[in-house]
């Protein structure tokens, strides 16, 4: 066979060798066969020139170079092919995925969103304050006398330091009023703390929203059409509010607020245990005692203030019978409020 067949069988021989191989590791072999400086048979054909005629080196040397790098061109496209994550064998991408499971947001957060949005339409800003409490801010500041029967081991958790846990969002209240100047017209969410004896219908956690507003001439009557407003976009438009006097060491006066019962239009059902109304907060008109204590005017300034229990709200909005299943974390009670 003459040197230039000879180069050229070489070659095809080793491109089908390259279109052969399934992985890195065969395409190596390929490379050490024909291109290894020490034995590669190409190599040993270019190596070989040094001792043939001028003539015959020049159009062989040119065919063997050719050939190399057409096989090393070849080569490395197939190593790229390998390398691509489809060429791995180990994996088959005809086979079906897996899905991700999306989460549902928490019903007390989907509440809580709720009621923020309607009062933000209503031109209400939203403000947080600290779980941890002051005595001073949970109780003294909302004019709670100091033998009060909510300021009690048994009903507070008290924590070393002169701390305890809160037990409403209220002291935020009396700290936004603090940092702020008239008119001032805030809702404040967040999560409070009882001791309670745990039930279903009562939790040693919850979560409550107030809200309130103090600016000059502030009435009832601003209150009661906040309330009415917020309750017929939260419930349904449809509603009656029902106000009924009550007691609040930090309003006077005050009151609760029922809604008629939006199951049943008021005629009684198993919701509202047949009296045709569900109690939805407190409120009333803030004590001119808790003004006073912020630095604020009370002979020129008025304010109201409401406060609602957002699981009794989420457990009347979709009828659940039981607190508890808000903190149990089962999953498949938590899917439903996707
Ligand atoms: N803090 C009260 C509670 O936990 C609820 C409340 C009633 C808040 C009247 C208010 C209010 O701001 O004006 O039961």
């Amino acid at each position: 066979m003459s040197g230039t067949n000879q180069i050229s069988s070489l070659l095809s021989e080793a491109l089908e060798a390259v279109a052969s191989a399934n992985s890195v590791k065969e395409l190596e072999a390929v490379d050490n066969k024909y291109l290894s400086r020490k034995s590669g048979l190409l190599t040993s054909i270019l190596k070989s020139l040094k001792d043939l005629p001028i003539d015959e080196r020049k159009q062989l040397g040119s065919a063997a170079n050719e050939a190399r790098q057409r096989l090393e061109q070849a080569m490395s496209e197939a190593k790229e092919k390998f390398q691509s994550p489809i060429a791995d064998t180990s994996f088959d991408p005809t086979l079906p995925g897996i899905s991700h499971r999306i989460g549902a947001v928490h019903p007390i957060t989907r509440v809580i969103d709720r009621i923020c949005e309607s009062f933000h339409g209503m031109g209400f800003t939203i403000a947080r304050g600290p779980e941890i409490e002051t005595d001073y801010y949970n109780f003294e500041a909302l004019n709670f006398p100091p033998d009060h029967p909510a300021r009690d081991m048994q009903d507070t958790f008290y924590i070393e330091g002169g701390l305890l846990l809160r037990t409403h969002t209220t002291p935020v209240q009396v700290r936004e009023l603090e940092k702020s100047k008239p008119p001032v017209k805030i809702i404040t969410p967040g999560k409070t703390y009882r001791n309670e004896a745990i039930s279903t219908r009562s939790y040693c956690v919850f979560h409550q929203v107030d809200g309130f507003l103090v600016d000059e001439g502030v009435t009832m009557a601003d209150l009661k059409g906040v309330l009415v407003a917020f309750c017929r976009d939260f419930f349904g438009e449809e509603l009656k509010l029902r106000f009924r006097p009550s007691f609040f060491p930090f309003t006077e006066p005050s009151a609760e607020v029922d809604i008629s019962c939006f199951l049943c239009g008021g005629k009684g059902c198993q919701l509202c245990k047949y009296e045709g109304w569900l109690e939805i907060l407190g409120c009333g008109m803030i004590d001119p005692n808790v003004l006073d204590k912020v630095g604020y005017d009370s002979e020129k300034y008025t304010g109201y203030a409401f406060g609602m229990g957002v699981e009794r709200i989420a457990m009347l909005k979709y009828k659940i019978n039981d607190i508890r299943l808000f903190y149990e974390n089962d999953i498949r009670f938590i899917r439903q409020f996707k």
